[in-house]
């Protein structure tokens, strides 16, 4: 696609989101990031981690929903999701992850950012993630996220603890985000 078309297709994100005084850069990522994807994930407890190929397949079949966060050349954030097949208003975050170093600067939302200005995300009106009920981490930032996009967060179930995890895992809690409209406010 020729330049000036993809600009015209994707969204305008408010200006500070594009403005960036440090190093740090933000992109869909390349199927050589897998691995340093893969890394970052291992050292976010409490993700769970999975196989190196899967993380490949998402720095491949998944880079226009996926996006990567470098700082000085090192991976420091990601954020992986997806259009459910039958679900096309719906992006689903499946992780967020934020090297410890890099946490506090609002990284995850500029990752989201990035994601939502995209051609792939401009049906997309809910953000669905799962959030473990002792993460509190996590449900800080999905409730400023919702704050962000000026929408509500309602809870429900998903993955069960003893019905899905047969009691290997914490319960996943679906958290949706929406409807909001694109482009966020911040
Ligand atoms: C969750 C995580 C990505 C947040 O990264 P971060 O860089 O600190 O996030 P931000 O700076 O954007 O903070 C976003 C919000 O979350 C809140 N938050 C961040 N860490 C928190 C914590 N430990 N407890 C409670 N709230 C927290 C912040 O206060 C902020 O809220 P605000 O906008 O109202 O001020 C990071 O802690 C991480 O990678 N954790 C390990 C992996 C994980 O649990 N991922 C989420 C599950 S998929």
């Amino acid at each position: 696609m020729a330049s000036t078309q993809a600009a015209e297709k994707s969204r305008e994100m408010p200006q500070k989101e594009a403005e960036d005084p440090s190093s740090l850069r933000i992109s869909p990522p390349l199927s050589e990031d897998g691995a340093a994807v893969h890394d970052l994930i291992a050292a976010c407890p409490p993700l769970d981690t999975n196989s190196l190929y899967m993380n490949l397949i998402q720095t491949t079949h998944f880079a226009d929903t996926c996006a990567l966060a470098r700082e000085d050349g090192d991976v420091i954030g990601w954020v992986s999701g997806h259009i459910p097949p039958r679900e096309p208003d719906v992006f689903f975050l499946w992780q967020v992850a934020v090297g410890e170093k890099a946490r506090g600067k609002k990284i995850p939302k500029r990752l989201v950012a990035d994601i939502f200005s995209r051609e792939a995300c401009r049906n997309v009106k809910y953000l669905k993630t799962t959030i473990t009920p002792d993460n509190e981490a996590s449900w800080g930032l999905f409730r400023s996220i919702a704050r962000w996009l000026g929408a509500p967060l309602n809870e429900s179930e998903f993955f069960d603890k003893e019905r899905h995890f047969k009691g290997r895992h914490d319960s996943e809690i679906l958290v949706t985000i929406g409807p909001f409209e694109l482009p966020a406010s911040l």
